[in-house]
Parts: structure tokens; C-alpha cells; sequence
């Protein structure tokens, strides 16, 4: 059973994890707008993750019995001024993402929830290798700057990306 104050907080995160996915769609448009169907492609693989994060958190909230309630899922921004400015929001995203599972698990330890301190382990896990690929690529952009043969290259490495479900991935 978890703590009344810590399935609140978890209902919370659902919503959060579907308003990255909805994020990440904005900026999958926003991307192809501007040309950049590679980077598309990126954030809409990246959108298809967040909906598997979604997933895996509402599985674990009906195994355990709890209320599901689904509140309004937050309106996104589809402008951004740069691909480089993209991708920083994608990781200040990510950053906030990373405290929030942080604090979760501080409630979930002082909860003695071992069961949901460890599923939060695996979403914490999750957030290192985002952060870092959103690091790797904006190093790359800031690289070739508006260096338009640069951009198109990166474009087409990210072009490369396909879905793998992180949820069920070895
Ligand atoms: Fe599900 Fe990228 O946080």
C-alpha cells in the first residue's frame, strides 16, 4: 500500500511524463517546420520513450491498487528560435525531470517504500543516459554553429534514431 501523499505525488509524475511526450512532439514539429526532419525524427522517438515512461508508472499504480485519476495534461510551446535552442530546452527538461524523481524517491525512502524507491531507481537511471545523449548533441551543435553543412549532418545522424522501449529493452 503506498502513502496517500506519495500516490499523489506519483499521479503527479504520470501527468509529467505524458507532458514530456507532448513536449517532445512540439519539438518534433517545430523541427520539421524548420527543415530539420532528422532532429524530427529525434524528438518524436523521444516523445514515443516518454509515453513508455507514462506506461510503465500507470501499470505500476493499478498493480498497486491505486485511484488513477488523469488531470489535464498542460498546453506545450511549438516555438523555438534555433535548432541549438531546441535541443537546450530538451535538456533543461530533463534537468527538471531528474529532480522531481529525485524528490520522489527522498519521499518514497522516508516512506520506508521499497517497492517504489526501486522503480523510481530505474526512472533515475533513465534520466543519466537522457541528460547525457541531450549533452552529446548540443556539444555537436555548438561545434559546427551555423555552419549550414554541419547542421545538415548532425540532421542526418539524427535521422539514424529508432524506438526501442526502454520498459522492456534488455
Ligand atoms: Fe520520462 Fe525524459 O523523462
Amino acid at each position: 500500500m503506498i502513502h496517500k501523499n506519495l500516490q499523489q505525488a506519483l499521479i503527479e509524475q504520470l501527468n509529467k511524463e505524458f507532458h514530456s511526450a507532448y513536449i517532445y512532439l512540439g519539438m518534433s514539429a517545430y523541427c520539421s517546420k524548420e527543415g530539420f526532419n532528422g532532429a524530427s525524427n529525434w524528438f518524436l522517438v523521444q516523445y514515443q520513450e516518454e509515453v513508455a515512461h507514462g506506461m510503465k508508472l500507470f501499470k505500476y499504480l493499478e498493480d498497486q491498487n491505486v485511484e488513477i485519476t488523469l488531470p489535464a495534461i498542460e498546453s506545450v510551446s511549438v516555438e523555438f528560435s534555433s535548432l541549438l535552442d531546441v535541443f537546450e530546452k530538451s535538456l533543461a527538461h530533463e534537468q527538471y525531470m531528474t529532480q522531481n524523481l529525485n524528490n520522489l524517491s527522498d519521499i518514497a525512502m522516508r516512506e520506508k517504500d521499497h517497492a517504489t524507491y526501486n522503480l523510481l531507481q530505474w526512472y533515475v537511471t533513465e534520466q543519466v543516459e537522457e541528460e547525457s545523449n541531450v549533452n552529446a548533441i548540443i556539444d555537436h551543435i555548438k561545434l559546427v554553429g551555423d555552419n549550414g553543412y554541419g547542421l545538415y549532418t548532425i540532421d542526418k545522424e539524427l535521422a539514424t534514431r529508432v524506438f526501442v522501449d526502454p520498459t522492456t529493452a534488455a
